[in-house]
């Protein structure tokens, strides 16, 4: 099977301190991915939209905000004007997922929801037919540089088939822990784009031969 592997960098794990150079490095890739964390959803924090805004003079590539927050509702405006294209709300952040996903389109932008791993899939059927990513959580979101939980790969093939199925036009994303191995099994399980942080921003290898190599493995 041909499957055309979409690669969006997660800047998270990159330096911090000289995030222009991060984004410049990664102009081949297919997205941005921001990790946006309030220290209430998840326990961390990250940036917000005046990061995001500053990095958008940088880098032609769409941005997606991946929103780590409660009350996700408030920040679709602010990140639609730091230059965002497409905002990945978690379903757990919300009771009102399906109000959520239409709040996003009607700002013009492409809706996605990720789900937690242990949150169950059937989670998102209501709203598959608005989204553009259902994106998978493959550790529990906060921090960079975690294992992959393998579980998450039947979750993953469950998704694949739905998706098929029905005939969405909708990817299937993985988020966390993916360098080269783990980025086969995904891909082998039906996930069609990849967030990757470490292992491209803590990688001795250029940037561009990562993704490029990241890409290929669909091919198989
Ligand atoms: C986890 C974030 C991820 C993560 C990916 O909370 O959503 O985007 O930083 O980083 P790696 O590839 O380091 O697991
Ligand atoms: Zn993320």
């Amino acid at each position: 099977m041909i499957t055309e592997i979409q690669i969006a960098p997660s800047i998270l794990n990159a330096d911090l301190a000289d995030l222009r150079s991060a984004v410049e490095n990664v102009a081949t890739a297919d997205w941005l991915h921001l990790d946006i964390m309030d220290g209430h959803f998840v326990p961390n924090l990250s940036f917000g939209p005046a990061v995001a805004k500053a990095l958008k003079a940088h880098s032609r590539l769409p941005f997606e905000a991946h929103l780590m927050v409660t009350n996700p509702e408030f920040y679709i405006e602010p990140f639609r004007q730091a230059g965002a294209a497409r905002m990945i709300a978690h379903a757990e952040s919300t009771v009102h997922l399906h109000r959520l996903v239409q709040m996003i389109k009607a700002s013009g932008l492409e809706a996605g929801v990720a789900l937690n791993p242990a949150t169950p899939l059937n989670t998102v059927d209501l709203v598959l037919p608005d989204l553009k990513i259902v994106l998978l959580m493959t550790v529990n979101p906060g921090f960079g540089g975690q294992s992959l939980i393998p579980g998450v790969l039947a979750k993953i093939r469950e998704l694949r088939h739905k998706i098929a199925t029905a005939g969405f036009d909708c990817r299937i994303g993985v988020d966390g822990g993916i360098k080269r191995e783990t980025a086969k099994e995904v891909i082998a399980a039906g996930a069609d784009f990849l967030v990757v942080g470490t292992y491209l921003f803590k990688n001795k290898e250029d940037p561009a031969r990562v993704i490029a190599d990241l890409k290929q493995l669909g091919n198989g």
